[in-house]
């Protein structure tokens, strides 16, 4: 199995990479030509780099690179500082999810390609119900006015939802939620549900980095967890003793 990894420089992108490769798997990292990697990354074969920006991306040559790829993985997100949250791209998630999208539709492939996107419980999956309280609805109207990176993530969730489906011959999707995100060196227990038991914003829960890695890297790797979750947005939090 080959895997396209885009924002495998980030904190998340590159603990997904590094347990891909701990399973055995090819990767293909798509990083900025600036962006900072593991050196070893550089000396491994199971790795290939493709320095690129993805906003400057075509859809043929993004066609070509995800045509030996059978899974496509998204750990993008704004950098949090002015440029990132309130500079171009501004829809940087969603306008990648759309080139991913749409190169790997023109491929036609033979089987379904599984994209994994990262995403966050501050995201609902409005294909269920998933009540939300008075005070979180407005608060989040005013996050989502305020700072647009947290509406380009509801766009990105919204595309594969909504333009690619539940029954796309060519495309299966998850869309991941974390909640806050936390730093931890090791894998450790963690719950999935299919929505949030807590409040994103007056009760969050915490996922550590290498959990969500984990969680995506065997989302690909484990076909049975794939059939489990397909076509939903779980969210992860660590579990708590
Ligand atoms: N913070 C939280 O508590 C939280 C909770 C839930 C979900 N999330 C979501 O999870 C995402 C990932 O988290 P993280 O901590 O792993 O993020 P991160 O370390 O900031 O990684 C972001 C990735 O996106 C890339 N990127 C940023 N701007 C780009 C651009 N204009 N063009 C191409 N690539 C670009 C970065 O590349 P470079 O290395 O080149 O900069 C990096 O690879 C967040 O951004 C957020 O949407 C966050």
């Amino acid at each position: 199995m080959k895997a396209l990894v885009v924002g495998a420089s980030g904190a998340t992108g590159k603990l997904l990479v590094e347990q891909l490769l701990n399973m055995g798997q090819e990767v293909k990292v798509m990083v900025r030509p600036f962006s900072k990697i593991p050196d070893k990354w550089r000396n491994n074969d199971q790795v290939s780099i493709i320095q690129a920006t993805i906003s400057e991306i075509s859809e043929e040559d993004m066609a070509n690179y995800v045509k030996d790829c059978q899974a496509v993985a998204s750990c993008l997100g704004h950098n949090i500082t002015l440029k990132g949250i309130y500079g171009k791209p501004r829809k940087l998630v969603t306008d990648s999810v759309r080139l991913l999208c749409e190169s790997i539709l023109k491929n036609s492939p033979d089987k379904p390609v599984k994209f994994v996107l990262m995403n966050t419980t501050g995201n609902s999956n409005r294909d269920i119900s998933e009540p939300v309280s008075f005070g979180q609805r407005v608060l989040m109207g005013l996050i989502r006015a305020l700072l647009p990176p947290h509406p380009d993530n509801e766009k990105a969730a919204d595309y594969l939802r909504l333009n690619i489906g539940q029954k796309n011959a060519f495309i299966e999707w998850v869309v991941v939620r974390p909640d806050t995100l936390i730093d931890h060196d090791k894998v450790t227990e963690y719950e999935l549900h299919a929505s949030p038991t807590r409040s994103a914003l007056f009760n969050p829960g915490k996922t550590s980095r290498i959990n969500v890695g984990n969680f995506m890297a065997r989302l690909i790797t484990e076909s049975e967890l794939w059939t489990k979750w397909k076509g939903q947005m779980p969210v992860i939090y660590n579990r708590q003793d």
